[in-house]
């Protein structure tokens, strides 16, 4: 019997096999890391879910802006300097990876069981880090549940944590999520007055696309918390949580700036605002004047709400 061949492709696709037997379904770098070797990172401590945004430098013009609220993030633009790494930015062209197809339906009506039965925020976290059934929580550091305030009247909802956000478990917090608080501040927000969450509460490993599975397992876990934290207006954050919360097909940048409605389990209508990724927003500018647009009409209706 010869010896297998690195460069045989059907040796190769008998490899690929085996390991997808064996359950091994993400092929992340090429040598292999000891995970148990390594630190867990310590937890930072978040003293205060409202911290103020990094200030930045001032923008060379402005878009136009209500007096009182600061824009200057619509107008700026990346320093020449920046780069960024593919862990900052979910929808960034990824790493490949190899995956193979777990058939487990059960999971996705064993997710939505758990969702259902969780009457409480705290209990829908319990249910989530109790979960075995999405094979992201186990490359994950940290479920990511969500931050900010829980009764807010705005509630974000992402794609998928990135690096930053695994290590700190907390969404949002990587250099999308500083201008994120900057676009909230423009509206005269902050995490205490807003509530922010993903559709995929574990970091994809490599900062992959969640595959439509992983997605359908994770639904009903963020569909409830959008039931238990009952927001007045749903903002989505990028083509992902728009295309998963608002059952549509359509691209993000057709759908944003117009306001849509999730409906929640239990028939409440909620408005949704569909809106560009700030990862997008830092790769493309020149956007950035579309997201203040949208986030404006945010503004607008949830002043609308409290007065009516
Ligand atoms: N991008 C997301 O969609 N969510 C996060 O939490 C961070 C980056």
């Amino acid at each position: 019997m010869t010896a297998a061949s690195p460069n045989n492709p059907i040796d190769i696709a008998e490899l690929l096999a085996f390991y997808a037997s064996a359950g091994v379904d993400e092929a992340l770098e090429d040598t292999p890391i000891n995970r148990f070797a390594e630190v867990k990172p310590k937890q930072a401590e978040r003293v205060s879910a409202t911290a103020a945004p990094a200030r930045e430098s001032r923008p060379q013009e402005r878009p136009a802006a209500e007096p009182g609220f600061d824009a200057s993030w619509a107008a700026e633009r990346p320093a020449a300097s920046t780069r960024l790494d593919a862990s900052q930015v979910p929808d960034a062209p990824r790493r490949p990876t190899l995956t193979a197809a777990v058939p487990d339906e059960g999971q996705i009506m064993l997710a939505r069981q758990l969702a259902a039965s969780a009457s409480t925020l705290d209990e829908l976290r319990q249910h989530m880090a109790a979960f075995d059934g999405c094979n992201l929580k186990f490359t994950a550091k940290n479920l990511v549940f969500a931050d900010g305030n829980p009764n807010a009247e705005l509630m974000l909802v992402g794609e998928a944590p990135g690096r930053d956000e695994d290590l700190e478990g907390l969404p949002f917090v990587g250099r999308s999520g500083r201008l994120l608080d900057r676009m909230l501040a423009a509206i005269g927000l902050d995490r205490t007055s807003a509530y922010i969450a993903n559709v995929i509460p574990w970091r994809p490993p490599g900062n992959r696309t969640p595959t439509p599975h992983e997605t359908e397992i994770c639904r009903p876990f963020i569909e409830r918390q959008i039931e238990l934290v009952n927001p007045k207006v749903l903002v989505n954050l990028g083509g992902p949580s728009a295309k998963t919360l608002l059952n549509t097909t359509e691209g993000i940048l057709r759908l944003r700036g117009n306001w849509r409605v999730h409906t929640t389990a239990s028939g409440t209508a909620i408005p949704a605002m569909p809106t560009l990724h700030p990862a997008y927003l830092l790769r493309t500018p020149a956007h950035k004047k579309l997201a203040w647009r949208d986030f404006l009409e945010v503004k607008a209706k949830l002043r609308a709400l409290a007065t009516s």
